[in-house]
């Protein structure tokens, strides 16, 4: 399902299609949403062609070659190119996923490309995170303590540092919040699955010493209880994780502290 957040009173229109490859006998078509705030224009899809046999596997490796080799004007986020910076994160064949680690040979057909859903749009394939990151500070995501700090380091027994597993590899990619759709109705103030599978990662942390505080500040009709369990998060997230399950896990801690 694709979801977009629009320019005031515009509609994607029919783009440009870009010539094929010369001599390519191995190519595949690429509809790529554009959009750019300083022309005026509506955004539109264009249509590109990729020599299959002259590109890589990944989603990211075909962008990488439509901006190298046929419109250097497709505009798009990237860095690591192997799943750890987050910032490829893109709508896919109607899914929310990171681009250096989507293959193509998932996708059956056209490869369809926009930006993430639901959220406003800097420019192409670029969303505007700055309302993402904001709420992710907003839950306090570092170590919080009151007592003095040991001479050498907070320490943490094996058991305790493995209930952060599942929760310490999210990279940050808006994936999953942007394919909720509680968090498109509400994400003003709904804080979302990436805010509050953070949220929950400091709340179980055995050094943290704010618990008291973390699970007051999420006591809130919209931050935390606008969760519906839907499960797109936990579908969508390119790295496995469950959103869905670690706030379900910070509402059962609510319901505990008040029996
Ligand atoms: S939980 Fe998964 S989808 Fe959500 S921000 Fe983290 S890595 Fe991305
Ligand atoms: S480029 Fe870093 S996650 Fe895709």
């Amino acid at each position: 399902m694709v979801q977009l957040t629009l320019p005031k009173n515009s509609r994607i229109t029919t783009g440009k299609t870009w010539p094929r490859p010369e001599g390519a006998t191995n190519v595949r078509k690429f509809q790529i949403y554009r959009w750019n705030p300083d022309d005026g224009q509506n955004p539109r899809v264009d249509t590109y062609f990729v020599d299959m046999d002259d590109c890589g596997p990944m989603v990211l490796d075909a962008l990488i070659y439509i901006k190298n080799k046929i419109d250097p004007t497709l505009t798009f986020r990237r860095s690591c190119r192997e799943g750890i910076c987050g910032s490829c994160a893109m709508n896919i064949d109607g899914i929310n996923t990171l681009a250096c680690i989507y293959g193509m040979d998932e996708i059956k057909g056209d490869v369809k490309i926009y930006p993430l859903p639901h959220m406003p749009v800097v420019k192409d394939l670029i969303p505007d995170l700055t309302h993402f990151y904001a709420q992710h500070a907003s839950i306090m995501p570092w170590l919080e303590t009151k007592t003095n700090p040991p001479a050498k380091e907070w320490r943490q027994s094996i058991e305790d540092r493995k209930k952060l597993d599942g929760l310490y590899e999210c990279v940050m990619c808006a994936s999953c919040s942007t394919s909720c759709p509680s968090y498109w109705w509400n994400g003003d103030r709904y804080l979302g699955p990436a805010a509050l599978l953070h949220a929950y990662r400091w709340i179980i942390d055995s050094r943290d010493e704010a618990t008291g505080e973390r699970l007051d500040q999420l006591e809130d009709p919209f931050k935390l209880y606008r969760c519906h369990t839907i499960m797109n998060c936990a579908k969508t997230c390119p790295k496995g994780l469950n959103p869905a399950k670690a706030i379900a896990e910070i509402k059962k801690l609510m319901v505990e502290r008040t029996v």
